[in-house]
């Protein structure tokens, strides 16, 4: 596992000045391109979720890089999945939560139909930062009746201290 966990960080994109001056970007597609990489990654991702949440029930997949991952755990744990939109793409009944960006403010939402009440689920994005997007999901998960067993990364910018804004158990692969 450590030699797996290795190649795939090997493998991960590093932009300095992107998307602006002082950003050093990192770059889960770098590694999606490398077939090992791609199967390293899934196999890492099962193994921790086998071991840590064998009851979990859904998969929330945050939009956009979190769909790489969501139908895909789902259908190896054999769970449903779900997303978690940015605001005006999703249809039915929706709930929203505002969220704050870098600059600025963003809305994330999910069809309440998504969840049953107590259903436990994980959430699964590529990469925590600041951490906003992960509370407003759990926030939106908790609102619609789920139990967040865990928030689920690929990618963990530790200096950023995202970890520190969110009350559920959270888990990086890789940490930078
Ligand atoms: C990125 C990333 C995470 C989020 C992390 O997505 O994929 O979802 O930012 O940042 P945070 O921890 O500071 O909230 P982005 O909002 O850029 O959207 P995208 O996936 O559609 O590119
Ligand atoms: N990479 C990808 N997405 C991001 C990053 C990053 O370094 N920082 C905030 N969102």
């Amino acid at each position: 596992a450590a030699d797996k966990l290795e190649y795939v960080k090997s493998k991960i994109g590093k932009h300095i000045d992107f998307p602006k001056k002082g950003i050093v970007f990192r770059d889960i597609f770098g590694a999606l391109t490398d077939p090992d990489a791609c199967v390293y990654l899934r196999d890492l991702l099962l193994q921790h979720i086998r071991a840590a949440h064998p009851d979990v029930e859904l998969i929330v997949g945050l939009d956009s890089r979190g769909f790489l991952f969501n139908l895909l755990l789902a259908t190896e744990l054999g769970v449903g999945c779900a997303p978690i939109r940015k605001k005006g793409k999703l249809a039915g009944e929706v709930i929203s939560v505002e969220y704050q960006l870098e600059y600025g403010t963003d809305t994330f939402e999910i069809q309440r139909a998504a969840i049953k009440p107590g259903q436990k689920v994980l959430l699964v994005d590529d990469l925590l930062a600041t951490g906003g997007s992960l509370r407003a999901a759990t926030e939106l998960v908790r609102k619609v009746g789920g139990v967040v067993l865990e928030s689920l990364v690929v990618i963990e910018l530790e200096e950023l201290q995202g970890r520190k804004k969110l009350d559920c158990n959270v888990h990086s692969l890789i940490q930078y």
